[in-house]
Parts: structure tokens; C-alpha cells; sequence
């Protein structure tokens, strides 16, 4: 019987990027770090990401029915951390930029890339639950290195990659 600890000690070597995904509902504003997002299609766009069934984001964002995500560059460490943290929705906010949207679910600024979302379907997973959402926008923003997340417990060892210009480059 493998074990979810035999899966994280065997997925530690493999380095994926981090993400805000971000919900507003009744004017409250919620985000959370997310280590699980994936480009499931093109054609219609869609993307996904498994959410811990115990996390606060999980019913709010089944009710609110869309969800905006930011792509963090390898120098938004702090707000990886931050948004890993259970943190009253209020103060969440305070000392963050924001991209100007006019509505819907706050984008954070200086980030690599954004998306807007509508929840295409959510499938129970274990101890997660994997949404899936049909973007209907994106926008690139910084040329930058990513924020990757490489091994160990999620709060550690959150480390940079190579910016898009320099693919050639190694990871730092
Ligand atoms: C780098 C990193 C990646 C993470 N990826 C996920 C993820 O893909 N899905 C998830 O449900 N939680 C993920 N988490 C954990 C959440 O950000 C958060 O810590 C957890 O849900 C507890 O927060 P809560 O008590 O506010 O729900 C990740 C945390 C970090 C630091």
C-alpha cells in the first residue's frame, strides 16, 4: 500500500510552478496558493487544479462559480507564502496589489500571467476535489522566471526558474 507520503517523497524531484487562484463572492475576496494547475485544452481552453476538500476556498468557490488565477514570478516567494496561510479575509488583502479590475476576482499585480475562469466542472479526487475551468480571458504579464516549488513540504524550498526569454538557462 503506497501511502501519501511515499507519493510526495517520489514527486519531490519533480518541480512544478505556483500559482494565486483568487474568488470573489458577495463582495468577499478570498485566494489561495496552488501548486496543482494544469493547461487541460485548448480548444475550448480549459485549465484545472485539485483543492484540499478541508480548504476554506472549497464551498466559496463552488458558489461563486468563476475564479481568476495569477501566474507568480520567481520574486513573489512572500505571496506564495502568504496565500498558503489561513489569514481572515481582510486582513488577506492588506499590502497586496492588485491588478485594476473593474469586477470579478482580484488579480495580483507584477505577475507572469492571469486567467479568468468559469467552473466547467469539479470532480471529486480523493481528498481534493479537481475543478475544472473554461478561460475566458488571459493576459501575459511580466517576462520573468517563475515561482517553482521544488520537493519537501510545500512551505519550503519554493525556489525560481529561468525567465521565458531564457529558456536555455538552469533553474536557481
Ligand atoms: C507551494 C504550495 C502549493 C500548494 N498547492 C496546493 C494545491 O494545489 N491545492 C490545495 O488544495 N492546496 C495547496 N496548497 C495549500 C494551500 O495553499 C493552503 O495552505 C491550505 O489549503 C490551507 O489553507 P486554508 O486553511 O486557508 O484552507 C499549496 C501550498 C503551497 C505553499
Amino acid at each position: 500500500m503506497v501511502s501519501g507520503e511515499d507519493l510526495r517523497e517520489v514527486m519531490r524531484s519533480f518541480p512544478f510552478g505556483i500559482c494565486v487562484v483568487t474568488i470573489e463572492l458577495e463582495g468577499t475576496r478570498t485566494g489561495l496558493t496552488v501548486g496543482s494547475l494544469v493547461s487541460l485544452s485548448l480548444e475550448p481552453p480549459l485549465v484545472g487544479f485539485a483543492l484540499g476538500q478541508q480548504a476554506q476556498l472549497h464551498e466559496l468557490l463552488h458558489g461563486a462559480g468563476d475564479f481568476g488565477v495569477s501566474l507568480l514570478a520567481g520574486d513573489q516567494t512572500a505571496l506564495a507564502q502568504h496565500f498558503a496561510r489561513s489569514v481572515p479575509p481582510i486582513a488577506l488583502w492588506t499590502g497586496i496589489e492588485l491588478r485594476d479590475e473593474v469586477e470579478g476576482p482580484p488579480l495580483i499585480a507584477d505577475a507572469l500571467g492571469w486567467l479568468r475562469c468559469s467552473v466547467q466542472a469539479e470532480h471529486p479526487t480523493g481528498d481534493h476535489t479537481f475543478f475544472v475551468g473554461e478561460v475566458v480571458a488571459a493576459a501575459e504579464g511580466r517576462d520573468a522566471a517563475p515561482l517553482l516549488r521544488q520537493g519537501g513540504t510545500r512551505n519550503r524550498r519554493i525556489g525560481h526558474g529561468a525567465p521565458r526569454t531564457a529558456p536555455e538557462s538552469s533553474n536557481g
